[in-house]
C-alpha cells in the first residue's frame, strides 16, 4: 500500500489531521494499535479553544458541535469558601466551548468512515522507517500478514507512549519533564452540573474540579495520592469528599448518583523538542503532555496538526517546504506557552504538602491578587480561552 501521509494513531490528532489533509485533497492512511472502540472508550477532557473549534470548522466535523456544544463565557475559582468568577468574553472578547474529546473522536471518524477513506485498526507491532532517507514507510501486523505501507511522510500521533517518538536516536533529541506528587481521580456521572461553568477549587484539603459534558453529564476530579486505588473510593466516599471540598452555597447544590466511570491518573508536564527528524513528525501527546488544569492536551494536540496539515498543504500545492521546516519551531513556541500555564495553574491550585505553611500563604496571596487585579485576570483569562495560532 502507498499513501502520501502516513499517519500513525487514531486518537484527536491522527484523525484531525487526517481530515484536514483530506480537505485539502491530500491522501493520507491511519495506522492504529487499539481497536475503535477502545479509542472511543477513553474519557478525556472536553473544554474547546476557539482555534481548535476553527479547525474542526476547516475540517468539515463541526456541525454537532454547533449543535450541542455548551458555550461558557467564563469560569470559577473557589477558595476560602467563596466563589470568584474569571469572566473570559468580558476580559479576552473570546469565550470556549465544552465539547467532550469521546464526541470530537466520534466525530472525526464517522466522517473518515463516510468519505470512504482508510483507518486500519488493530494493527499490531507497527514500526516506522527511513524517515532520515527517501523512503519513509510503516510496517505492521494483521490478520497473519506483514504489511508494509510505504509514504511520503509519517505523521508520529500515537500518543505518550507511541512508538514514533520512541524510534528517534536518542542523541538527536531533547527531554524536558516534571512529574507531580499527585493524581486526579475523575468520575463521570448521569446528572446535571453543580455550576453552569466549571468550578476550580483550591482546599485545604487538595483540589477540586466540578466539570461537565453537557447539561445532564457532569465530570467531576479530586486530587489524590500517588499511591491511591479506584477500588477505594466508592461513590458516596467520592461526593462526600467532593462536598468537602467546595464552597458550602455549591456543596449544598451538587446532585450526585452513580458513577458511569472512574479512573486515576497521575499529572505529568512533558515536553520532547524537537518534533521534526527528516520526514517524521511528531504532533500531540507523541511530543508533550501537559496537567489536566487548564485542559489544554486536546487544544495543543489540535493546534499542531494546524501547522502540520498547512505545512503539508504548502508542500504538495505550492512546491514549498517553508511550511514544514518552520514546523517544529512554531509549535514549540506555542507548547512551551501552554506548558508554562498548565504548571502554573495547577501550582495554584493544588496542595503541595512539601511546600508547607509557607507555600500555602503563597497561594493564598496569589488566588487573592488573581481575582482583585484586572491584569492578573485578564492573564489567566487570555490563556484559558487559548493563545493565537500564529
Ligand atoms: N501504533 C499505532 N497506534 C498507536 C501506537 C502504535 N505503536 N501507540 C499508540 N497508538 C495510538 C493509541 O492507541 C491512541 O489511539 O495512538 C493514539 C494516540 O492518541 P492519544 O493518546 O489520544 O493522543 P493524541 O491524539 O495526541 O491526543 C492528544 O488527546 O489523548 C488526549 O490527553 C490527550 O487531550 C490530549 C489529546
Ligand atoms: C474535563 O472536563 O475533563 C476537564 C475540564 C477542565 C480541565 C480538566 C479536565 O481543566
Amino acid at each position: 500500500m502507498r499513501t502520501q501521509v502516513a499517519i500513525v494513531g487514531a486518537g484527536p490528532a491522527g484523525l484531525l489531521l487526517g481530515a484536514l489533509l483530506h480537505q485539502a485533497g491530500i491522501d493520507a492512511v491511519i495506522i492504529e494499535q487499539r481497536s475503535a472502540e477502545y479509542v472511543l472508550g477513553r474519557i478525556r477532557a472536553g473544554v474547546l479553544e476557539q482555534t481548535t473549534v476553527a479547525l474542526l470548522e476547516q475540517a468539515g466535523v463541526a456541525e454537532r458541535l454547533r449543535r450541542e456544544g455548551l458555550p461558557h463565557d467564563g469560569t470559577e475559582l473557589a477558595f476560602d469558601g467563596q466563589l470568584h468568577r474569571i469572566d473570559f468574553f468580558g476580559l479576552t472578547g473570546r469565550r470556549v466551548t465544552v465539547y467532550g474529546q469521546t464526541e470530537v473522536t466520534q466525530d472525526l471518524m464517522q466522517a473518515r468512515a463516510a468519505a470512504g477513506l482508510t483507518t486500519v485498526y488493530e494493527a499490531e507491532n507497527v514500526s516506522v522507517h527511513g524517515f532520515d532517507g527517501a523512503a519513509p514507510h510503516v510496517r505492521y501486523h494483521q490478520a497473519g500478514r506483514d504489511l508494509e505501507l510505504a509514504c511520503d511522510f509519517i505523521a508520529g500521533c500515537d500518543g505518550y507512549h507511541g512508538v514514533s517518538r520512541a524510534s528517534v536516536p536518542a542523541c538527536a533529541i531533547a527531554i524536558f519533564e516534571k512529574v507531580y506528587p499527585f493524581g486526579w481521580l475523575g468520575i463521570l456521572a448521569d446528572v446535571p452540573p453543580v455550576r453552569h461553568e466549571l468550578v476550580y477549587a483550591n482546599h485545604e484539603r487538595g483540589f477540586a474540579l466540578c466539570s461537565q459534558r453537557s447539561r445532564t453529564r457532569s465530570r467531576y476530579y479530586l486530587q489524590t495520592s500517588l499511591t491511591d486505588k479506584v477500588e477505594n473510593w466508592s461513590d458516596a466516599a467520592f461526593w462526600d469528599e467532593l462536598r468537602l471540598r467546595l464552597p458550602a452555597e455549591v456543596a449544598q447544590q451538587v446532585t450526585t448518583g452513580a458513577s458511569i466511570e472512574k479512573s486515576i491518573a497521575p499529572l505529568r508536564s512533558f515536553v520532547a523538542e524537537p518534533m521534526r527528524f527528516g520526514t517524521l513528525f511528531l504532533a500531540g501527546d507523541a511530543a508533550h503532555i501537559v496537567p489536566p488544569t487548564g485542559a489544554k492536551g486536546l487544544n495543543l494536540a489540535a493546534s499542531d496538526v494546524g501547522y502540520l496539515s498547512q505545512g503539508l498543504i504548502e508542500h504538495y500545492r505550492d512546491k514549498s517546504p517553508a511550511g514544514i521546516d518552520a514546523y517544529s519551531q512554531r509549535c514549540l513556541a506555542r507548547i512551551w506557552k501552554a506548558e508554562r500555564f498548565s504548571w502554573w495553574f495547577t501550582s495554584l491550585m493544588h496542595k503541595f504538602p512539601e511546600t508547607g505553611a509557607f507555600g500555602q500563604k503563597m497561594q493564598h496571596a496569589e488566588l487573592e491578587y488573581l481575582v482583585g487585579s484586572k491584569a492578573a485576570s485578564t492573564a489567566l483569562a487570555e490563556n484559558y480561552v487559548g493563545l493565537p495560532i500564529r
